[in-house]
Parts: structure tokens; sequence; C-alpha cells
């Protein structure tokens, strides 16, 4: 396969997707894609906030862990199939899930909870 190969890349749940070469990030073909990943670290392993998910199947579109990769995540994590999108490289047409912004899930529960209330008034 030539290094200039190109691989769809598919962002859930908004299913956004952009086509990448071959070794391209996820974050960077996230950002390609218009998809929001938070980070704080510039990219380097080091503030964890770029994870993705990784079901089973799709793993092998994507190079295996870096070493910074995986002491950062260990063994936990990627066996449930969380990867760093800035260490996560790609070889094939892959699907990843992005976690919900933790600010944005908190905010939900609260509108959730406010309407559960106002329900019982
Ligand atoms: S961007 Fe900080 S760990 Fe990936």
């Amino acid at each position: 396969m030539s290094n200039y190969a190109q691989h769809k890349v598919t962002f859930l749940p908004d299913g956004r997707s952009v086509s990448v070469r071959t070794g391209t990030t996820l974050l960077d073909a996230s950002r390609r894609a218009g998809v929001s990943i938070r980070t704080r670290c510039g990219g380097v392993a080091g503030c964890l906030m770029c994870k993705v998910c990784v079901s089973d199947d799709q793993a092998a579109s994507l190079h295996p862990p870096t070493t910074a990769e995986s002491y950062k995540l260990g063994a936990s994590l990627l066996d449930e199939g969380t990867r760093l999108s800035c260490q996560s490289r790609i070889k094939g047409d892959v699907t990843v899930t992005v976690p919900e912004d933790p600010l944005k899930a908190a905010i939900r529960k609260k509108l959730a909870e406010q309407q559960e209330d106002d329900w019982w008034k």
C-alpha cells in the first residue's frame, strides 16, 4: 500500500467523515472533518482529553498504540477500546466514536433533571 493511500474516517455520533492519507492522526482527521475534540497538551499524549472509542472490528484500521499512548492509557482503557486521537495513526477506513464533552454532559443531565422536576409540579 502506498504512503499516499487515502482512507475514509468517520466520527460518530455526528457521522461526519473525511478522507485522509495513511499515517494521519485521528486528531488531525477530526479537525479536517470539523469534529470538535478538546485538547490541552497540543497532541503530545499529555492531557488525556482527546480520547475516542474504537470498537474491536475497527481497531485493525489504526496502527498499534505508541509507547507513550500505552503508558498514558494503561492496559485497562486500551482493552476497552479507548485510544488517544492525537497518537492514533490511520492505516485503513475507520469509524470511531467521540465521547460527549463532560461539560455538555453535565448540562444535559441538569436540564433533564429540571424537566423531570417540572413534570411533577
Ligand atoms: S491531545 Fe492531549 S493527550 Fe491527546
